[in-house]
């Protein structure tokens, strides 16, 4: 892990890391971001890994301007309306995907709905421009802990598990970014952070709804977001292939004669499988699956995520 001081060269340097799939720390205005392309899922699956995250919570995909968000994303009026006076600035808006976005599945958790914010920090903007692509950037700390609003707080955090900090001094608000809920005409707050819910009402002349899981507690978004579900039945922990079943497969030994078949990671590389999942099961539903028996999947680095998630999916109806 390298520290650098931003200046040209070395945001130039960061920006080609990022391109080669390194995961890059960097300042935004609001707190550091742990940065990927979002168009990797080896990338963003390493996100993940570095964070220890139990859970793959969607992230916010960074972007450089307005242009950049709406080839992501379909910008609705309130929207529009918001990003107009608040971006760049610490204002994360969900909308749904674009039809063609080329995030990776991962970097949105399988929703059909992208996070997206355009920062204002210089190094932040300077980053994006280099990188020449969206990136992909959780709060730059170990799950469970706090924002990390220096480097050095970064530094102590994640040590080796990033390739770059890229150091730009304090953090100037502090708090992440506010996340709205932008998908319909009815805008609604789902994460209260660095830009105030006034300042959005007084641009929409509207009262704005906050999301809440139960009274007095703030929803978290991650949860309360409803994740992929394929339509197949997922049979978890599956060592054989019953008839008309497809097979989702991990590691080298794998069951024959399934309908249809996708390996994770043949290797056995619980990153690569991480970067898979989403794909996989809605590839194993277009080929029209029924039902799909699930290889056992160890239980370590982000197994626990992955057996999460899959246990979410065999739960939905
Ligand atoms: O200030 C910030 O927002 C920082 C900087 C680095 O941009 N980032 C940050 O990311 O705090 P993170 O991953 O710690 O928080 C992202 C939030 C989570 O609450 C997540 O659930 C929500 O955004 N989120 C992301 N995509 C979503 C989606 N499609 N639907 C609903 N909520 C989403
Ligand atoms: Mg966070």
């Amino acid at each position: 892990m390298t520290i650098l001081q931003a200046s040209q060269e070395t945001i130039r340097a960061a920006g080609a890391a990022l391109r080669g799939g390194a995961l890059v720390a960097f300042p935004t205005e609001t707190v550091y971001g742990l940065g990927a392309d979002a168009t990797n899922g080896r990338a963003v699956a390493a996100i993940f890994a570095a964070k220890g995250r139990p859970r793959f919570n969607p992230l916010i995909v960074h972007v450089f301007d307005l242009d950049a968000a709406a080839r992501l994303g379909c910008l609705t009026d309130s929207g529009r309306q918001l990003a107009a006076v608040f971006w760049p600035g610490a204002l994360t808006l969900v909308v749904a995907k674009q039809p063609r976005c080329p995030v990776a599945d991962l970097a949105t958790a399988g929703l059909d709905t992208i996070a997206l914010r355009v920062p204002a920090h210089p190094f932040a903007r300077a980053l994006l421009s280099a990188a020449a692509r969206p990136v992909a950037a959780p709060s730059a700390n170990r799950s469970g802990h706090v924002s990390a609003t220096t480097a050095a707080h970064v530094e102590a955090d994640l040590g080796e598990r990033v390739s770059v900090i890229l150091d730009g001094g304090p953090t100037p608000i502090g708090l992440e970014s506010t996340v709205v809920d932008a998908t319909d005409g009815e805008p609604m707050i789902l994460r209260l952070g660095g830009l105030a819910q006034e300042s959005m009402e007084r641009v929409l002349r509207r009262p704005l709804a906050l999301a809440r899981d139960a009274p007095g507690r703030p929803a978290s978004p991650g949860m309360l977001a409803r994740h992929y579900a394929p339509a197949a039945r997922l049979r978890l922990d599956a060592g054989e292939v019953r008839a008309g079943e497809a097979l989702l497969a991990f590691g080298p030994t794998v069951p024959k004669h399934a309908a249809a078949t996708i390996n994770l990671s043949p290797s056995g590389d619980l990153v690569e499988a991480a970067a898979n999942l989403f794909s996989a099961l809605r590839a194993l539903d277009a080929a029209g699956a029924q039902a799909i028996a699930v290889m056992p999947i160890p239980h370590w680095g982000l197994g626990a995520a992955i057996n999460d998630r899959l246990q979410r999916a065999a739960r939905s109806p």
